[in-house]
């Protein structure tokens, strides 16, 4: 990999990668080679028994009545948005601190996504600034249980309760946590979770799946996700009684999730160890670092942690070999694509203030103890003034 001028001197090659699926891929590889191999034996590529079994395994996996698999988090949210009614003219509450794919759902189906800020000193929606938001016209709102840590649902049910609003749980990045002893996706009436790669449960390509407790609204995904077709739900073939998408959850990817399912609590108890040894030598160095919700667990898709020199921080790390990423370094309210609505910066402080101090650090099952000891040195050295002191030295040996 080649250098990069930073203010702290060349970088180096990413020693410590934000993340990295090898060794994951590596661990499981007979397997899945093997259960990849019975499918293409079978030719049964679509519809088949994985993709049953696995929405059996995921339904029991999280104690709800139906598991139904589609192609991505992204048609999980669409599907979930369809099958629930929502239309032009609703309005829906959505973090502005989150991905794009949570509010695109609601502008495709021709509701107009209303920007809630986040907690003061957390990353989740702020249930408060959610209720302030409420009007006559509101159906619905889309917590996102962010980074993995699950989302205040005692107030948002509440909220949802007074107002009658359907909760749609975006579980993209938290599948396995925990809220109050529930797991997420089985709270709100219905959970929406992605298998993209870089997941806590991670396909080898796109895959998603939408949980519910209500009957109607499974049939309705079940129908919705494959053209519509009368005969899903014992109907005659070739005559759809809506507009539906095609958006099967593959079966050469429900084999593949099936190998990792039985893995995933080891992996999120690998991760909150991790977290746990990052606490351990952070704690008093002045970087805000994440934390559980009252009640509810962090599965850790992401360790975020917050530092007002974040632009300083990313350049230290990249000098020092550390990989990290940003999410997200432009809150929803601000982008582009929502300029019609009229939010102004200064608008939702916090979700602003996240997105200038947010830096996401290596965490995945897999890092090692050295690994994380050596990221918490480089942050360590940043947070105790050292990096500018180092910086000095490297040009004065240049010069
Ligand atoms: C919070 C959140 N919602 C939705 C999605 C969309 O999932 P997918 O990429 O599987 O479409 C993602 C994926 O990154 C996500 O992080």
């Amino acid at each position: 990999m080649g250098k990069v001028n930073s203010a702290y001197g060349n970088a180096r090659a990413v020693e410590i990668p934000r993340i990295d699926l090898r060794e994951q891929h590596r661990a499981l590889q007979h397997k899945i080679n093997a259960a990849l191999r019975q499918v293409f034996d079978s030719t049964a590529f679509v519809n088949g028994p994985n993709v049953r079994a696995f929405e059996e395994e995921m339904a029991s996996f999280l104690d709800v009545k139906h598991a139904v698999g589609v192609a991505s988090g992204t048609d999980a949210l669409n599907l979930s948005l369809d099958a629930l009614g929502i239309k032009p003219g609703d309005e829906v509450l959505v973090p502005s601190f989150t991905y794009a794919a949570t509010a695109a759902a609601i502008s495709h189906h021709g509701a107009t996504p209303v920007f809630v800020d986040s907690l003061p000193g957390g990353f989740n929606l702020d249930p408060e600034d959610a209720a302030r938001r409420v009007t006559p016209r509101t159906r619905a709102m889309i917590p996102v249980h962010l980074y993995g840590e699950a989302a205040p649902m005692a107030e948002i049910m509440e909220l949802a309760k007074a107002h009658d609003l359907l909760v749609v749980e975006d579980v993209a990045q938290a599948v396995g946590g925990y809220w109050n002893g529930r797991r997420l996706g089985s709270i709100g009436h219905t959970g929406c979770f992605s298998f993209y790669p870089t997941k806590n449960l991670a396909a080898c390509g796109d895959a998603g799946m939408i949980t519910t407790n209500d009957d109607e609204v499974a049939d309705r995904v079940r129908l919705l996700r494959q053209q519509a077709d009368a005969s899903v739900l014992g109907g005659q073939k070739y005559t759809h009684p809506a507009v539906g998408y095609n958006s099967r959850l593959d079966e050469i990817q429900a084999a593949i999730l099936r190998v990792k399912l039985p893995h995933l609590d080891s992996w999120n108890r690998l991760r909150q160890r991790h977290a746990e040894r990052y606490l351990s030598h952070l704690r008093d160095s002045g970087i805000l670092l994440p934390e559980a919700s009252r009640n509810g667990s962090h599965v850790y898709c992401l360790y975020t942690i917050r530092c007002e020199r974040r632009d300083e921080l990313r350049q230290w790390l990249q000098a020092c070999g550390v990989g990290f990423e940003l999410y997200y370094p432009l809150p929803l309210h601000l982008q582009e694509a929502y300029r019609d609505l009229g939010y102004r910066e200064g608008g939702l402080p916090w979700a602003e203030r996240l997105s200038r101090e947010c830096l996401s650090i290596p965490l995945y099952p897999e890092l090692t103890g050295e690994q994380v000891d050596r990221v918490a040195e480089v942050i360590l050295e940043f947070a105790e003034g050292k990096a500018g002191v180092q910086a000095e030295e490297a040009v004065g040996r240049e010069l």
